[in-house]
């Protein structure tokens, strides 16, 4: 007498589509999906009782518990599809449902204006023989003072307050220091930028942040002129600020130059007239350059004699300043989204 117990079988299956056709919530169709399909479930039991069949039997009652459980989980996704159909035609009924009103625009971000100016200049100098070059921002005190000429006891450390790390390491306070690290790395003649994050360890005011940005210049080759320096210095400001920008020249200091110059462009925030940017002067420090000191080129490595160079450290920050009349350098490492936001969709061409 067999004892295939396959009337029950059948007797569960029916229960299961019944209760599947009666669900009216995911949740419910989850919980029978859980009734009768789960491992412990009314029809996965069945197979416990494989063991007691014949041979013969076997196959035919494992395949009908099979083919039940595949009926079952059709019913049940049927069933789901009917329900989100349900649901999906209720919600467009809904009077409440306005199918017109425009969509949610999704956020997206913004490019810093930092960053579209540092493209852009990035761009100019490759067009002109330069490399773009990135040197560390934690550098030793050799590297940021001792090879530019600035030895221990020299009163330019005075200069530009310092974060120190230990003894020997800092947070570099001038992308300078990368000048007689790129002057080890390449074979002169050569021209390279450098842009990069400085901190000073100083009172911040609106034109003073203990991290901005600046940009290296430097070229390196058996002659160098002052004329090509300022030609230089002339073409990318034009380029940044699309028109001629009128500049003055100075005699500046720096250590690791002979001669040094102060290049000032007049205040594009104000006009010339005095604000808070250019501490009422109408004019703004934003190129320091000269010709590099015979000890740089010598701590890079070349013999002064044959090689000459000329450099300049932009102040990436205060051109951004300048080119978008940001009347405080605070803002740019702010964070502050609404600030941000206002340069969506701007570009420079
Ligand atoms: N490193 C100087 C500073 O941050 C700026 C500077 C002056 C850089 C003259 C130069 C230079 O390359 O030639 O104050």
């Amino acid at each position: 007498m067999s004892t295939v117990p396959i009337e029950e079988l059948h007797a569960v299956r029916d229960l299961a589509l019944k209760a599947v056709s009666e669900a009216n919530a995911d949740g419910e169709l989850e919980e029978v999906s859980r009734t009768y399909l789960g491992k412990k479930g009314q029809i996965r039991k069945h197979m416990r009782v494989l063991g007691q069949l014949s041979p013969e039997e076997r196959p035919a009652f494992g395949k009908a518990v099979n083919d039940v459980s595949t009926e079952v989980e059709d019913a049940l996704e049927t069933r789901r599809k009917e329900l989100h159909a349900i649901r999906r035609a209720a919600a467009l009924t809904d009077p409440h449902f306005d199918p017109t009103l425009p969509g949610t625009r999704p956020a997206s971000g913004t490019v810093h204006p930092l960053t579209l100016v540092d493209w852009r200049l990035d761009e100019i100098f490759r067009s002109m023989g330069f490399y773009v070059l990135d040197y560390p921002e934690i550098d030793t005190e050799y590297f940021n003072f001792e090879a530019l000429n600035v030895p221990a006891d020299h009163p330019a450390r005075d200069m530009q307050d310092t974060f120190w790390i230990n003894d020997e390491h800092l947070l570099r306070t001038h992308t300078s220091a990368g000048q007689v690290r790129a002057m080890k790395e390449f074979k002169p003649p050569f021209k390279a930028i450098f842009p990069g994050r400085v901190f000073r360890y100083e009172a911040t005011d609106a034109s003073h942040d203990h991290t901005f940005h600046q940009v290296e210049g430097l070229y390196v080759d058996r002659e160098v002129s002052v004329a090509n320096l300022i030609a230089s210095m002339k073409t990318l400001l034009s380029e940044i600020f699309g028109r001629e920008v009128e500049i003055r020249l100075r005699p500046g200091y720096f250590p690791f130059v002979e001669p040094g110059f102060e290049l000032d462009i007049s205040c594009l925030v104000c006009g010339g007239g005095g604000c808070s940017v250019c501490k009422q002067s109408g004019w703004v420090e934003l190129l320091p350059c000269g010709l590099v000191h015979p000890n740089v080129l010598r701590a890079g490595g070349l013999d002064p004699t044959a090689w000459q160079g000329w450099a300049f450290g932009l102040g990436l920050s205060r051109l951004v300043m300048m080119r978008y009349q940001i009347d405080d350098i605070r803002h740019l490492l702010s964070g502050d989204i609404r600030f941000l936001r206002q340069f969506e969709g701007t570009g420079l061409e």
